[in-house]
């Protein structure tokens, strides 16, 4: 246990007596720190940035971005203007309300000014991960009726280009030139339509229960479903922002998440914007030696960052985090995968503080389980639910009825009560598992955990097949569908193998079609294939060809059987899976 003594903390907390706030809370109290519109209504982008730019802050850097040839700082004021300027560009192409923008970028400032301007539009919109390959990427703007896209010229030529024609809803490409090759017919160029937008536009008048949102997660079966999340949430990024993340006015945040996954788009978008904080966006990829001098030289004092990446500071030994120091470091959380205890003392002996483990979903909108400053830490547990939070372990009982489990330590499933701003209104066209997250008032989060006899919440495992590969969710019907679109495939079972760095990496058990016989060569060709249609985030990093795959009685093929076998357990002894996440 890492006791805490909130008088020793450099910056007194924003929750200094965790279950004392949690006793008085209220997410009316809450939704009082926000603006909201004139007759009811509520608006991410007005509470997150225009309201900042007409106020004390709009000199204050939003965004500092790195990934130029110098860092790039953006101020309330000119984000303000620039997501004004978006919304014109929107609303000149007779985009609107409800309709639904999706980005496919890295990291850059166009993202941020995109998804902001497109709130202000009232336009849905719904970030993707720049590394999915277009398969990923057309199931989702089809799945998401995309009538707008943004991306990047080179994005475009290698994945948008073949894709197109699948997506009829698709009315508009924008593309910043990334790579300097010039228009491409079919499309406009961001930069010059901006250059000639207004940035005095009307904000759009949304109400609080409006889609604002659209994030895709992966379920174990069938298509990715589109997590809706309307402009409400907001209430839970501010409250969070402040309990879990402990944001103060004269913040440097850095969110490494990229907002192609919910916490990129909750915590590296939204949150810190609401706090009036300043962000750093790195538009590299994870390179340990560079990420220690970010944290140095911009004086990052609040870091949410993820357990793969930690595990990966860890490898590159301590040197390299010697090699800076970090007076500005103040806090350190991190989601999205199960921590290691080990990882949790790391932070505390190399970098001065320990990591603070914290717990939520694509469809929870943000943080509901966290180590929060003052909390004592138990290394290996998420920590106890946030403000405004209700969670409970449950079980079915042989009546198929759900019954919360009173005794600590019992393993069962982690249900949140609903009625917390940021819960997902839907998924998108798919009324049936959005029923079946439900039983009575509890949402069941498909993750099993226990609760001890202090109130701290640990993780076991997922109760489902999803993968979980260096944060990312990944389902394994979308690998197995892709992998099966080769000639050579038969039938593929898809599942997370353990890994001491990622979490778990994809690995795909292929059954070959009549006439193909394995080989080198041909599991070369099978991996490449995937590679290309999935995407590196998504596709499997091993093949292994199979002469059967097991099956279920009624043809479902066992994942669990194929993840036993891997792990060389008792065929029967399929209980374990669940832990190691
Ligand atoms: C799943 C949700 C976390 C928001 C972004 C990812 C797993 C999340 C933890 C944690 C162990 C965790 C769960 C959860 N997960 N946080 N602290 N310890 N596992 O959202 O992609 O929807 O993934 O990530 O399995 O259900 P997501």
């Amino acid at each position: 246990m890492i006791r805490k003594d909130v008088a020793s903390l450099r910056v007194p907390p924003n929750l200094a007596d965790h279950d004392a706030e949690r006793r008085t809370f209220t997410w009316a109290a809450a939704r009082a720190h926000l603006d909201g519109l004139p007759g009811g209504g509520l608006n991410i982008a007005h509470e997150a940035v225009h309201r900042h730019a007409h106020g004390p802050l709009a000199d204050h850097v939003a965004f500092r971005f790195l990934g130029g040839e110098a860092p790039r700082d953006v101020t309330y004021s000119e984000l303000s203007s620039l997501s004004n300027r978006f919304a014109c560009v929107l609303r000149g192409l007779g985009i609107g309300r409800g309709d639904r923008l999706f980005v496919l970028t890295g990291r850059i400032p166009e993202l941020y000014t995109a998804v902001l301007g497109g709130l202000t539009n009232g336009t849905v919109v719904s970030p993707l991960f720049a590394a999915f390959g277009p398969e990923p990427i057309a199931t989702r703007l089809t799945l998401g009726s995309a009538a707008v896209l943004v991306t990047t010229t080179s994005q475009y030529r290698r994945k948008i280009a073949r894709i197109r024609a699948d997506v009829p809803t698709l009315r508009h490409v924008l593309v910043v030139d990334d790579d300097g090759s010039g228009p491409i017919p079919g499309t406009l160029e961001l930069g010059p339509v901006m250059a000639e937008a207004s940035d005095d536009v009307a904000l759009a008048a949304t109400g609080p229960e409006e889609m604002a949102l659209l994030h895709f997660t992966s379920g174990t079966t069938g298509r990715p479903k589109g997590a809706i999340h309307v402009h409400e949430a907001a209430v839970t990024h501010w409250s969070t922002g402040r309990f879990a993340l402990d944001l103060h006015p004269d913040d440097v945040f850095w969110c490494t998440a990229d907002p192609g996954w919910v916490t990129g788009t909750s915590y590296g978008i939204i949150a810190p914007l609401l706090h009036g904080v300043t962000s750093i966006v790195d538009a590299g990829d994870f390179d340990a030696r560079r990420w220690y001098g970010v944290l140095a030289e911009h004086r990052v004092s609040v870091w949410y960052t993820a357990p793969t990446a930690i595990r990966m500071l860890m490898k590159a030994g301590p040197e390299l985090a010697h090699a800076h120091s970090y007076p500005a470091l103040r806090f350190i959380a991190s989601v999205g995968e199960p921590l290691n205890p080990s990882a949790v003392w790391w932070g505390a002996e190399v970098l001065g503080l320990p990591i603070h483990d914290n717990y939520w979903q694509t469809e929870t909108g943000g943080i509901m389980i966290a180590n929060t400053p003052a909390l004592d830490i138990k290394p290996g547990s998420m920590g106890k639910p946030l403000p405004g939070v209700e969670a409970a372990i449950v079980r079915r009982d042989a009546n198929g009825e759900v019954r919360i489990v009173d005794a600590p330590d019992e393993e069962g499933i982690l249900a949140l009560r609903r009625g917390w701003p940021s819960m997902m209104r839907g998924y998108l066209d798919d009324e049936e598992r959005y029923r079946a997250c439900f039983a009575g008032d509890w949402y069941l989060t498909g993750d099993l955990a226990t609760r001890d006899a202090d109130g701290w919440f640990w993780f076991v495992g997922r109760a489902d097949d999803v993968i979980k590969s260096a944060g990312h969710l990944i389902g394994p019907f979308e690998v197995e569908s892709a992998l099966m679109e080769h000639p050579a495939v038969a039938e593929a079972g898809v599942i997370g193998k353990p890994d001491e760095l990622v979490g778990e990496v994809v690995k795909a058990f292929v059954l070959l079609r009549e006439g193909f016989t394995p080989g080198e060569a041909l599991r070369l060709e099978i991996l490449a294939h995937a590679r290309r249609r999935l995407g590196a985030a998504v596709a499997p990093k091993e093949v292994e060809f199979v002469d059967t795959l097991p099956r279920t009685r009624s043809g479902k093929i066992m994942r669990r059987l194929l993840k036993a076998r891997e792990l060389g357990l008792a065929e029967g002894d399929t209980s374990t899976l669940e832990s190691g996440g």
